[in-house]
């Protein structure tokens, strides 16, 4: 594979889309390829599993399925759009993935890692993202900004200690493999943020796949 793969994570109301577009752009600026995907999701399949994943319903889903169909998305998704693109050389920007699943199965729901790490070996094979984009959000900051928006999701209608966990699950994360994951203080102004993407241009640049 000769693409680069970088992932965009944290909690709702981070940022995530507008940045993941101001990075597009200075990235095709500089000719790159770039694809824009995200998850759960990405495929038509994917996104027909996402919608049942967001839904609030009467029946609660057992956190074993959400776990589950979070990877049947993400199969669908590699198998579709991800491995194809980076296969092609292409710049990835992927909104969520496996370290969602870390932090919202494991952290939020209390669900064990190692039967996470086990799916994603068995969903991904070898494949990791290259870079991983932590937008990190006090959660009440995060929550205000969901709520702002209208209509909460499945998950948007958690509480407080959920979302401290998954904040804390992304954080320890973040610091246990520094080289992989870069942590942006999401609750600066836009623009500070994006003078932080804009200096990690050269080094993802620098990173593509040999
Ligand atoms: P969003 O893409 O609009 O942020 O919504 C996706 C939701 O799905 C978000 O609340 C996080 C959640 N999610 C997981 O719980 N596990 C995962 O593996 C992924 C990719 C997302």
């Amino acid at each position: 594979m000769s693409g680069l793969f970088v992932t965009l994570e944290g909690p709702e109301g981070a940022g995530k889309s507008t940045n993941r577009e101001y990075l597009a752009e200075r990235l095709r600026e500089r000719g790159q390829e770039i694809l824009l995907t995200r998850e759960p999701g990405g495929t038509p399949l994917a996104e027909r599993i996402r919608e049942l994943l967001l839904t609030p319903s009467e029946e609660p889903m057992a956190a074993d399925t959400e776990l589950l169909l979070m990877f049947a998305a993400r199969a669908q998704h590699l198998a579709q759009v991800i491995r194809p693109a980076l296969a092609r050389g292409a710049i990835v920007l992927c909104d969520r993935f496996t370290d969602a699943t870390y932090a919202y199965q494991g952290g939020g729901r209390g669900l064990d890692e190692g039967r996470i790490a086990e799916l994603e070996r068995f969903v991904q094979g070898e494949l990791r993202p290259d870079l991983t984009l932590v937008f990190d959000l006090p959660v009440e900051v995060g929550l205000a900004r969901a709520a702002a928006r209208g209509r909460l999701d499945r998950f948007e209608q958690e509480g407080r200690a959920f979302f401290d966990a998954v904040r804390q699950a992304y954080l320890r994360r973040a610091a246990a493999a520094p080289g992989r994951y870069r942590l942006l203080d999401a609750a600066r102004p836009l623009s500070e943020v994006q003078r932080a993407l804009d200096a990690l241009l050269p080094e993802l640049l620098e990173h593509r796949r040999g």
